[in-house]
């Protein structure tokens, strides 16, 4: 039980997690502004498509047309892939219904009706936003993961989630903490020169390469370097 690996579709970072994520598990990626967590998620789920798997990808921050256009302009969009679009413009002229009181239960019945296997929450950052306190984003965040993992007791597939997170002040927000395992996305820009690069944070139940590992966003994808090792200066 859970030991299953579920592979990321980026075959450096399967490398680096000795063979993928462990089934059934929420896991946390946290990254900067425009730091590739998007179409990380988004190839996580197409890695699932492709193998026949349920996938869903959860949206509150973009719409789903904007998503599409991002995915495609990478060669990358998958129409298998299923959307729910809370996002702002979508959930506007909604009345009385916003995203937060919509959330759980679309988010069981969605679960329920489409079976997936693999999950993208993008972001918790804007359930973060929306709730009053940290006690209540707290509680929040973990109701969803609770929710994603509840339904491995079910007669339904194991659901293997990434929920994904904003870098903020914070150096270890509380996402780092609920989530079973940690990927973080680095995006800076060093001497000059833009440096994107990869580092596994935490990884509960299993060994994984402890290094900063290079990244690079292109047509087809994120790919990751499990060789080299990236400069330290980031
Ligand atoms: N067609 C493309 N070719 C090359 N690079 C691209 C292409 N599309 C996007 N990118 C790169 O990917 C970045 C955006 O990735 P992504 O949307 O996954 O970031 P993000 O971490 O989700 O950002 P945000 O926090 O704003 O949601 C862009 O800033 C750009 O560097
Ligand atoms: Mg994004």
């Amino acid at each position: 039980m859970g030991k299953e690996r579920v592979s990321t579709g980026i075959d450096g970072l399967d490398m680096m997690l000795r063979g993928g994520l462990l089934e059934g598990r929420p896991y946390t990626l946290i990254g900067g502004p425009g730091s590739g967590k998007s179409i990380l998620g988004w190839q996580f789920l197409r890695s699932g498509v492709e193998r026949g798997e349920n996938a869903l990808y959860i949206t509150l921050d973009e719409p789903f047309y904007e998503i599409k256009e991002n995915m495609t302009s990478l060669d990358i969009f998958d129409p298998r892939i299923k959307i729910m679009d809370l996002s702002p413009e979508r959930m506007e002229g909604g009345g009385e219904v916003t995203p937060l009181s919509f959330l759980d239960e679309e988010l069981t019945l969605q679960l329920k009706k489409l079976q997936p296997s693999r999950v993208v929450f993008d972001s918790t950052t804007s359930i973060k936003a929306m709730e009053l306190d940290p006690v209540s984003s707290r509680r929040r965040i973990l109701s969803i993961m609770k929710t994603l993992s509840e339904h491995n007791e079910e007669e339904m597939p194991r659901i293997t989630s990434i929920l994904i997170s904003e870098e903020g002040d914070a150096q270890f927000p509380l996402e780092s903490y609920l989530g079973r395992g940690v990927i973080r996305l680095v995006n800076r820009v060093v001497r000059g020169s833009r440096v994107r690069a990869l580092v596994i944070e935490k990884m509960r139940g299993t060994s994984f390469d402890e290094g900063m590992r290079p990244l690079g966003i292109k047509v087809g994808g994120i790919e990751v370097s499990s060789t080299d090792v990236v400069i330290n200066e980031i």
